[in-house]
C-alpha cells in the first residue's frame, strides 16, 4: 500500500486528531508523511508531524487532503486543491460544492461516528469521481484505521447514514435514557435505574458484537416470556416507523446541508 502523504485540515479537532493518531499508530502514514492544519498552528504531535497554520501549504505539500473542519467553517476555507484527492468528512455540504470551493476534481465524502475514539466506528464513504483500485483500496485501509468502512453507491447514502451510523451512540444513549426515566416513574430507585440500562445498553452491545441481533430477538419472541410481551408491544406501537422517521428528520437535515 503506498504511504502517501496525507494532510488533515482540522486535524486538531475532535474527528480529525482520532484519525491522525489510528493512522500513525497503525502504521499506514508515518509521521514524515503526515501533515495538520488549524488557524493557530499549534498542536502537539510526534516531532515529525508537520503542524502548519497554513491550509494552502499543506494542500501544496499533500497528496490527499482531508477536511475535518465543522460545515460552517467551510465557508471560509480559502484553498486551491486542484489535482489533489480531497476527502471530506463535513456533514451535509455536497461533493458539488466541495468540487467548485477547492478546484479539487476528485472528491471522496465519508461519515466516521464518534466510536473513532475506540477505533470502532463505522465509516461509509462514497467518490464523487472515478477511482482507480489502487486509490479504492488506499480509501478503504484509511478508514478501516478507525474500524470498519464501506464504499457505497450513491451520495444520497452519505447524508442518510449520517443519521443513523454517523449518530455514533446517541440511539443507544436515547434508549438508555427512556429506559431510565420510565423505570424511575415506575418507582425504581434513580441509580438502580441507571445501573440496570447501563448493563442494557453497554452490556447487551457488547453481547451482539458477537451474535446476530436478529436472530437474537427471533430466539427471544419465541420464548414467549417476559422479553416478548415487552418486545411484542414496542413492535405493535410501530417502533420500526418511529425510527424510520428520526432517520428521517435527521437525513434531511444533511440533504439541505447547514
Ligand atoms: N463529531 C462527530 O461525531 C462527527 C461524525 C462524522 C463527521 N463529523 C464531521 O467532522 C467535522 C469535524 O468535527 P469535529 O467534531 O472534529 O470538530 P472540531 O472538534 O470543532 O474540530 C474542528 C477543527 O477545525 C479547525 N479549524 C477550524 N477552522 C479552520 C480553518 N479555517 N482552517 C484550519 N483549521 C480550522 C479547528 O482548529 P482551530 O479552532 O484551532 O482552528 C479544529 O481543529 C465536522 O464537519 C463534522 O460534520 C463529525
Amino acid at each position: 500500500m503506498p504511504n502517501k502523504t496525507l494532510g488533515i485540515i482540522g486535524g486538531t479537532g475532535w474527528l480529525g486528531r482520532a484519525i491522525a493518531d489510528a493512522v500513525l499508530e497503525s502504521g499506514f502514514i508515518t509521521a514524515d508523511r503526515l501533515l495538520i492544519s488549524n488557524r493557530s498552528g499549534t498542536g502537539t504531535f510526534g516531532s515529525q508531524v508537520r503542524v502548519l497554520a497554513d491550509n494552502q501549504a499543506l494542500v501544496d505539500l499533500s497528496e490527499v487532503v482531508m477536511l475535518s473542519i465543522r460545515p460552517e467553517q467551510f465557508r471560509e476555507l480559502q484553498i486551491d486543491a486542484t489535482g489533489k484527492q480531497v476527502i471530506s468528512l463535513m456533514a451535509g455540504i455536497t461533493a458539488d460544492t466541495i468540487r467548485t470551493v477547492t478546484g479539487a476534481q476528485n472528491v471522496v465524502r465519508a461519515m466516521p461516528n464518534a466510536m473513532v475514539e475506540i477505533r470502532q466506528s463505522y465509516t461509509p464513504w462514497f467518490s464523487a469521481g472515478d477511482l482507480g483500485e489502487a486509490d479504492r483500496q488506499w480509501l478503504q485501509r484509511l478508514f478501516e484505521c478507525v474500524g470498519s468502512a464501506d464504499e457505497v453507491p450513491d451520495e444520497d447514502c452519505i447524508d442518510y447514514l449520517s443519521a443513523l451510523s454517523g449518530t455514533g451512540p446517541a440511539f443507544p444513549a436515547m434508549l438508555y435514557k427512556a429506559l431510565v426515566s420510565q423505570a424511575v416513574a415506575a418507582g425504581v430507585p434513580d441509580t438502580i435505574a441507571h445501573r440496570a440500562a447501563h448493563g442494557v445498553v453497554v452490556g447487551g452491545g457488547q453481547l451482539l458484537a458477537s451474535r446476530d441481533p436478529l436472530h437474537m430477538i427471533d430466539a427471544l419472541m419465541a420464548y414467549r416470556g417476559v422479553t416478548a410481551a415487552a418486545l411484542q408491544s414496542m413492535d405493535d406501537q410501530h417502533i420500526d416507523a418511529i425510527v424510520g422517521r428520526a432517520l428521517q428528520a435527521g437525513a434531511e437535515v444533511a440533504r439541505r446541508g447547514m
